[in-house]
């Protein structure tokens, strides 16, 4: 029998609970032995719920139990998140986390503390909640280079970008409406300024190229100067706009951002609505692959975390090889990323606009604006022909 100690009996850590119980045969027999729940850690008291005759307040007790197997860390943000998983590690248990902030920052350091400890730590939850990645990036997709991943990672964002999409209403009154429904924080900072995209994709970034990609460096844009005039724009030309994370390797430069591009319909993301996420992965053979499902709620990212608990149980005794280098990439920044752009300008010198930009492709437009997609172009080469004009709007178009 192996034991588990769940950190955090939240959204999260209560759907761990819900799964290791509901589904205990089902996932003992995967893992290859019982799995029980043995410790649940919150300062929180939770009278009359039958988690009370295994909830603890003292971290403590369950390093200090030698026959807890495997810690689930599901209470989210660095601290103590970060100590109370480290010390597991070192004591000798494998780590489970759904936790993106704890691995963007420390991923590569507890991945070697777990190698020099025999043990494991697994973070499949931390970006795309239940939809698998992690796992089909580090051990499944292992022949190809990566040359790009696309990916739809937060799923308020998505709802907002949707709903102004297919109801016409703006920005802010949706946002409010997601507030009052409950699929957006009251302080939706971190989604709606890509900030908690920016974690998922510092993750996929520093997994695909194998070296620590510190989120702070990734060029990060929200969708809060998105309008319904860009969506109206987009239905002349057949496409949508979408905040992606991307990742890019181009000779031996990676690139990373977050930022709302446009995406035409024959892009599989452009079909990917409301709260889901979808993450495209480019393979230099297998191609395009596509990874799609639910990005958050209680059991879905359950559903990932008890899968690593699976995994590490199955692996008792060896440690899973997860190439992700502590050493620091420096990336490429914004002004050299390339891509083309839809830009919208005050006035209508159409002489002007080639002049600064080259061969564009116009977009019938509103009364007093010019609307048009340039060629390819580097952000500091954009930012030079803008120069000048009264730039209404500029959204980066997926190439
Ligand atoms: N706030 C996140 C989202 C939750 O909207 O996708 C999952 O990280």
């Amino acid at each position: 029998m192996k034991n588990i100690a769940i950190l955090g009996y939240g959204t999260v850590g209560s759907g761990v609970y819900k799964i290791i119980n509901d589904n205990n045969s089902h996932v003992s027999r995967r893992a290859g032995e019982e799995i029980k729940v043995k410790y649940v850690l919150d300062l929180r008291d939770f009278p009359g719920d039958p988690v009370e005759e295994v909830l603890v307040h003292d971290v403590d007790v369950i390093i200090e139990d030698e026959s807890v197997d495997v810690v689930v860390e599901v209470m989210g943000g660095v601290e103590p998140a970060y100590t109370f998983v480290k010390r597991a590690l070192q004591a000798g248990k494998s780590a489970c986390t759904s936790n993106k902030e704890l691995v963007a920052k420390h991923g590569a350091e507890l991945i070697s503390i777990a190698q020099e400890k025999n043990v494991n730590f697994f973070f499949e939850a931390s970006v795309g909640g239940g939809i698998p990645i992690i796992r089909p990036l580090i051990e499944c997709i292992t022949a190809d280079h990566i040359e790009e991943i696309q990916g739809i990672m937060n799923g308020t964002t998505n709802y907002i970008l949707t709903k102004m999409e297919d109801e016409g209403a703006d920005f802010d009154t949706v946002l409010k409406d997601a507030q009052d429904k409950g699929y957006a924080e009251r302080n939706p900072e971190a989604d709606i300024e890509g900030h908690d995209a920016c974690r998922k994709i510092a993750i996929l970034s520093s997994l695909a190229y194998e070296k620590q990609v510190d989120f702070e460096d990734i060029y990060t844009e929200g969708i809060t100067k998105i309008t319904t005039d860009d969506f109206d724009y987009m239905k002349k030309i057949g496409a949508s706009i979408k905040l992606l994370g991307i990742a890019r390797k181009e000779g031996s430069t990676v690139y990373s951002m977050v930022a709302p591009f446009v995406i035409y319909a024959d892009n599989p993301l452009y079909n990917v609505k409301d709260v889901f996420n979808a993450i495209l992965l480019k393979g230099d053979m297998l191609g395009d692959v596509m990874f799609y499902g639910k990005g958050a709620g209680s059991l879905p990212t359950a559903s990932a975390v008890v899968s690593d608990v699976v995994d590490a149980v199955k692996r008792t005794g060896a440690t899973a090889e997860i190439l992700w280098e502590s050493t620091k990439r420096e990336i490429g920044s914004a002004d050299a990323f390339t891509t083309p752009y839809f830009v919208r300008i005050k006035g209508g010198d159409k002489a002007a606009v080639e002049n600064a930009f080259g061969t564009v492709e116009y977009i019938d437009g509103k009364d007093g604006e010019t609307a048009f997609i340039t060629g390819v172009m580097s952000g500091s080469d954009f930012n030079k022909a803008a120069e000048g004009f009264d730039v209404v709007s500029r959204i980066r178009v997926s190439k």
